[in-house]
């Protein structure tokens, strides 16, 4: 997938010319051994990143990486446990020098009605969706302010903002959480970086393997007017926008990518 993007305008203000290119920086992705984080961690490599497959499952992440190739690694990280969040990033900024673009994509969304909602269950969805995004950034912005520049990137979901279904009711309060967080971040990073977050809506890959029916899956597209569920490619190109110097002037904003299921 090619992501650099040429542009040039001639207008009032003169020649202006858009190219989108990574080279130089180095991305890391949580959860980027399989569906969207993967999507995502190939377009910042196709646009010249050194990125960072980081993940639970370490084999599914090195094959990640050895597809990719050059400029690319694998890491381990667990979203729950913050002292692997912490490692994460001392060990990017060891073995890579330098972090710009944080992506916390890593998430899990396990259906279970709010009758049987436990505090376990409660606890280990907070643990990953929000605890391990919020302190991988505490980790990151410290270095990327010291550094005074950084990215980072907040992947929550429409449902965030719905509150999705009555099965997936703690999933969407941790994705809710997220728009917090990103703002505070936003904050917190500013004059220097950035913190935005990019909402996607629902999409086929093995976080909803559960959704796994036809006729469940068609009358969920007839809800979307672009008319079809998205894809992990559909969230790529955002990505790579808002690392990109382009998107300089976003933060503590909300990207929806979906296809119009929402529209705020
Ligand atoms: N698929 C959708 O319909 C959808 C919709 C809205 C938002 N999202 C969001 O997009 C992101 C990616 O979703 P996806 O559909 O690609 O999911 P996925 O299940 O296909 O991939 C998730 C990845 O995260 C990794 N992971 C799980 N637990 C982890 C942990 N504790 N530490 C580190 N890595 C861990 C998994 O190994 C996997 O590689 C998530 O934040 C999700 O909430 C997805």
């Amino acid at each position: 997938m090619i992501i650099i993007a040429d542009l040039t305008l001639n207008d009032e203000y003169g020649e202006q010319t858009m190219h989108i290119q990574l080279g130089g920086k180095t991305a890391v992705v949580t959860g980027a051994a399989r569906g969207i984080g993967r999507a995502i961690a190939s377009a910042l490599h196709a646009a010249g990143a050194q990125v960072i497959i980081a993940d639970l499952d370490l084999p599914a992440a090195q094959q990640t990486a050895a597809v990719l190739g050059e400029r690319a690694m694998a890491l381990h990280v667990d979203a729950a446990n913050v002292s692997s969040c912490r490692q994460l990033v001392a060990d990017v900024l060891s073995q890579a020098g330098q972090l710009d673009i944080l992506v916390n994509n890593a998430a899990i969304c396990p259906i279970r009605p709010i009758d049987e909602v436990d505090p376990a269950f409660f606890d280990q969805l907070i643990a990953i969706n929000l605890r391990g995004p919020y302190f991988l950034s505490q980790a990151a912005a410290q270095h990327m302010r010291a550094r005074q520049t950084g990215r980072i990137i907040n992947i929550s979901s429409v449902g965030g903002k719905t509150g999705g279904t009555a099965q997936i009711s703690v999933y969407a309060a941790t994705k809710a959480a997220l728009f917090s967080v990103t703002k505070s971040f936003a904050k917190y990073l500013a004059p220097y970086g950035t913190v935005n977050t990019i909402a996607p809506g629902p999409s086929h890959t093995d976080l909803t393997a559960d959704w796994d029916d036809p006729a469940l899956l068609e009358q969920m597209r007839q809800t979307v007017p672009l008319q079809r569920l998205g894809t992990p490619q559909d969230y790529a190109g955002a990505a790579v926008f808002l690392a990109s110097d382009q998107a300089g002037y976003i933060t503590g904003a909300t990207l929806d990518v979906n296809g119009g299921i929402r529209m705020d």
